[in-house]
């Protein structure tokens, strides 16, 4: 089932998002809803508050950005990258910190540098329940970063210098108002 995406200016962004126990919340389907939301919106993660559940849960794709690239463009980092991240801990950071330019589906229209370490170990609850620690790297780090400060009411444009969030004070405004063009479904504050 495909949900609207909550865009900016909702207070459910801001919040710190509710640890999940197992047994409250069928976590496989509400999966299965996130990743066909996320499809629709061609996006490569997706966390609950984005649809309105203030629960800390998220779900990624990063293998549509090698779809249409050419073997020397190849990211090796996000193959095979589909998961589903349940209660999840960043418990290291490290490699060099790099810049990328980040959007958000929340934030439609708007793209901003985002500087961040290149390396992070995650301790994480899968749809089974299964416990993992695993360590990622490169655009799959980035991609767990962003959606992993969506649980504690943290959005990439909080990262942006105060000049460019100046600057797009007035876009994020609209966004509150509904006032921006995207193709897939969102909700907005009224
Ligand atoms: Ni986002």
């Amino acid at each position: 089932m495909i949900l609207p995406i909550i865009a900016y200016g909702d207070p459910v962004l801001r919040k710190r998002a509710k640890e999940i126990y197992p047994g409250t919340l069928n976590v496989k389907t509400l999966s299965e809803n996130m990743f066909e939301t996320m499809y629709e919106a061609s996006g490569v993660g997706l966390a609950a508050p984005q649809i309105g559940q203030s629960i800390r849960m998220f779900v990624c794709d990063g293998q549509p950005l090698n779809e249409d690239e050419k073997e020397e463009d190849i990211d090796p980092t996000v193959i095979g990258f589909k998961r589903v991240f349940i209660n999840p801990e960043i418990i290291e950071e490290a490699g060099d910190d790099w810049a990328f330019e980040e959007g958000c589906l929340s934030i439609p229209g708007i793209r901003g540098d985002v500087i961040r370490p290149e390396i992070i170990v995650i301790r994480y609850y899968d749809v089974d329940w299964n416990e993992h620690e695993e360590e990622f790297e490169g655009m799959a780090a980035r991609i767990i970063q962003h959606e992993y400060d969506h649980l504690d009411g943290k959005l990439f444009t909080d990262y942006l210098p105060i000049i460019r969030r100046q600057l797009i004070k007035k876009k994020l405004a609209d966004i509150t108002k509904g006032r921006t063009d995207v193709d897939y479904k969102m909700r907005f504050v009224k």
